[in-house]
């Protein structure tokens, strides 16, 4: 399930930029296109750090789709000590924290992706760690992917801002952020070695993450009337419910629209437990069916609704996709 276990070494001004945060420590973000370096990077940093004492660090994995912490339609934190070190691997941290998005996508979700980027980064600082990596989405077009990128440097306001770009494509973002105070930006070129995924295999390293996450998972009966449903931002099932509610009663759902869905079970406080994948609804829409790894029933309150269908085939389409086929 790895992205790429090829390791090969990294040029010299990465290596630099991972040395400079030893004596530096703060947030430091990457950014850039996808498969430009931005997992590579964070991986290498921390690996650095830890080498020279520098731990324990943490890293919030803001990449809803290319997930390397948690499932995809998550915003993931882990921690990392030398006990992870040295058979060190950036997709087998174990995670120390969700915020379920609901989507691989941000697009519809830029919200959720800021606040969940923003909620575990500040969990990992208030628990003392010196350095707090920010692995993002290759989302930087000059529509949502220029607002969520410059919004999210304007909320985490990091010290380091890794841009790693082929060409000039992260100048614009660069020359609006450049003057904040505290922020050093360091540019960093793709490297020739830096391999480009096709969409396939971003779909099959998606699912394969999903098939990890649920493959301890246990069937669980949730009682619909004892939840709170809370409808995905955009899609189908988000237009059901209307405007003048963003919960679905149980007379909007459908059978249909929930078997193969990936829903987030919250608790009372809307924090992210764990995941869910729906099995199976009673006729009368009572009784939820789930298979999730999450133990504490109990304490399940929210069940808010995703816009990605998992099957028993493994495959995590999501809603428009399913809408196609
Ligand atoms: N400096 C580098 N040296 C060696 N290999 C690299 C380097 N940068 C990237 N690669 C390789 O290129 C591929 C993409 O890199 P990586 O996954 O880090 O990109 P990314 O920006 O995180 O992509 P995404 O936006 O999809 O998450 C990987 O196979 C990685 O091993
Ligand atoms: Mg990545």
């Amino acid at each position: 399930m790895t992205q790429d276990s090829t390791e090969r070494p990294l040029p010299q001004r990465w290596t630099q930029v991972c040395d400079t945060l030893a004596s530096d420590p703060g947030i430091a973000m990457a950014i850039g296109t996808s498969d430009s370096g931005k997992t590579t990077w964070v991986k290498a940093a921390a690996q650095r750090l830890v080498q020279v004492g520098k731990l324990p660090v943490a890293m919030v994995d803001a990449d809803i789709g290319q997930s390397t912490i948690g499932p995809p339609t998550t915003v993931a934190l882990a921690f990392l000590d030398e006990r992870l070190i040295p058979n060190f691997r950036i997709d087998c941290l174990p995670c120390h924290g969700l915020f379920f998005v609901g989507s691989v996508s941000p697009p519809g979700h830029l919200l959720q992706v800021l606040v969940g980027t923003k909620r575990l980064v500040d969990t990992a600082i208030r628990s003392g760690v010196g350095t707090v990596f920010v692995d993002t989405t290759g989302l930087i077009d000059q529509g949502q992917g220029f607002q969520l990128k410059l919004r999210k440097i304007e909320l985490l306001g990091p010290r380091h801002l890794v841009a790693i770009q082929r060409g000039q494509e992260l100048e614009p973002l660069l020359a609006v952020v450049a003057g904040r105070p505290g922020l050093r930006i360091h540019r960093l070129e793709v490297a020739p070695s830096a391999r480009v995924r096709a969409p396939a295999e971003r779909a099959r390293y998606r699912s394969d993450r999903f098939a990890a996450y649920f493959a301890e998972a246990h069937p669980l009966e949730l009682e619909a009337e004892q939840l709170i449903l809370l409808a995905p931002p955009v899609g189908r099932l988000g237009t059901k419910v209307g405007r003048t509610s963003p919960l679905f009663q149980l007379h909007m759902l459908r059978r249909e629209d929930l078997i193969g869905l990936v829903v987030g079970l919250h608790d009372s406080a809307n924090e992210t437990i764990g995941l869910g994948v729906c099995e199976e609804v009673s006729r009368d829409i009572r009784h939820i069916y789930v298979r999730t790894p999450v133990a504490a029933k109990a304490a399940i309150r929210i069940l808010q609704l995703g816009n990605v269908y998992w099957d028993e085939r493994g495959e995590g389409i999501t809603q428009r996709e399913r809408n196609a086929l």
